[in-house]
């Protein structure tokens, strides 16, 4: 195991009703005068956002709103919340959404607070240091944003999607009350499914060795998943199956799962790609990518692809060949997503492959190579997409 540091400061407030207590949060987080973000209008549609706004104003605090914030987030509407916070004075902001209304809020929050464009946080030319205080109640089991001190953006007029990080930006607290995701349709909450898992095997394929705790803590999440998941698409009111789901995200995403060991992300890096090229969900791009990228790098490290194919689906293990419990494990996962109904190939996904070439470009490696478990040149990210051009089960 490697030297970390492990920093989750949000506190996180699980369960039925919880959203009412968003005013008195906020309260404790030293916020007066607060910017309620949102996105394209299901929290008004449900009626949580007349619930979040009264305790609000059972708390005693003031507040303006900024809602149409669309799934992969746009600095448009960043740049807008920006200049509205400073006129506004604002010095919290309350996010009623998902990962993208919390990304968005997020990077309006350390924008607020920067003198030079936000876009420098995004395109590498400065790190965020400081940013207004950011709380959430969560709609959708998926991002992992709630407690993570990441955001993904993207750039309106380029389609360029693209990540910060930093530890300003973990929220103060998050309000999770797995009821509210029984409204989602079912494909988001496939879509959710697949990210959740993606983030826990981002770190799982590692090649840092005698990670036990973190290979079996990331095993109990996959697992959780694979038996939740087909169970809330069957039955989307089944609150105890969604409270397993939401918590399952946001222990896939703090980073818990994923200390001590080197991690990958080269499957995320290649998704993003997808999701602001054809501004498809972020999860059903990594449906097609990950199993993808899986089958690509395999041989980098086949027993470590045995491990998952065993211990998370259940796969029997082919001791003289390992490749083979390996490729079934592969299978096993990219059946899964296809039953929960996501696509797997580019087709399904509305993807072409004739456009290979402009993604591998905006992806921009260069003549390097990236990621964290078997670094990928050009050639290797032109050769993964060309698989998940034409994946089956
Ligand atoms: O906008 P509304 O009307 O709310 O509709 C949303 C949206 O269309 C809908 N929705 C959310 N909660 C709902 C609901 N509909 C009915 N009932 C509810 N309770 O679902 C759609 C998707 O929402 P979105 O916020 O986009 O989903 P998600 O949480 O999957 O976020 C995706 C974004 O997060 C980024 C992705 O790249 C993508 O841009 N990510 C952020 C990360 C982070 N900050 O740590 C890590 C991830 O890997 C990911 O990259
Ligand atoms: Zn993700």
């Amino acid at each position: 195991m490697d030297n970390f540091n492990f920093y989750s400061p949000t506190e996180f407030v699980f369960g039925a009703d919880r959203e009412n207590e968003a005013g008195q949060m906020v309260k404790k987080f030293g916020g007066k005068n607060v910017l309620v973000h949102f996105g394209g209008g299901s929290a008004v549609k449900s009626g949580l956002m007349d619930r979040v706004t009264k305790s609000l104003e059972n708390a005693g605090l003031s507040y303006v709103t900024l809602g149409g914030v669309k799934p992969n987030p746009r600095d448009t509407l960043v740049y807008e919340g920006i200049a509205l916070c400073k006129k506004e004075n604002i010095d919290f902001i309350l996010c009623v959404g998902g990962g993208s209304v919390i990304d968005s809020a997020k990077a309006i929050a350390a924008g607020v607070l920067y003198e030079g464009d936000f876009w420098d946080f995004y395109s590498g030319k400065a790190a965020v240091e400081k940013a207004l205080p950011v709380g959430t109640v969560l709609t959708i089991a998926a991002a992992g944003s709630e407690g993570s001190g990441d955001t993904v953006i993207t750039q309106e007029a380029t389609g360029l999607k693209r990540g910060a990080g930093s530890n300003a930006l973990r929220p103060r607290f998050s309000i999770m009350n797995p009821a509210l995701t029984q409204t989602l349709p079912a494909f988001q909450t496939a879509c959710g499914a697949c990210d959740i898992m993606a983030h826990v095997f981002e770190r799982y394929f590692t090649n840092t060795r005698e990670v036990e705790i973190t290979d079996r803590l990331c095993e109990a999440v996959l697992l959780t998943m694979v038996k939740e998941a087909p169970r809330v698409i069957k039955d989307p009111d089944n609150y105890e199956a969604r409270a397993n789901i939401m918590w399952a995200g946001t222990v896939a995403h703090t980073n818990i799962v994923g200390v001590g060991r080197s991690q990958d992300w080269n499957s995320h890096n290649i998704e993003h790609e997808l999701s602001g090229f054809y501004d498809v969900a972020h999860g059903a791009g990594l449906a097609v990518i990950m199993p993808s990228w899986m089958e690509y790098v395999m041989p980098h490290n086949p027993m470590r692809f045995a491990q998952m194919a065993t211990r998370v689906f259940g796969c029997e293990m082919n001791f003289k060949c390992p490749e083979e419990t390996a490729k079934e494990g592969i299978r096993c996962f990219r059946r899964f997503l296809k039953e929960l109904g996501l696509p797997i190939n580019f087709e399904e996904l509305g993807a072409k492959e004739e456009d290979i070439p402009a993604l591998v470009e905006k992806f921009g490696v260069g003549d390097g190579k990236t990621g964290g478990f078997m670094p990928l040149s050009a050639e290797d990210i032109s050769n993964i997409y060309k698989i998940a051009a034409h994946a089956k089960v």
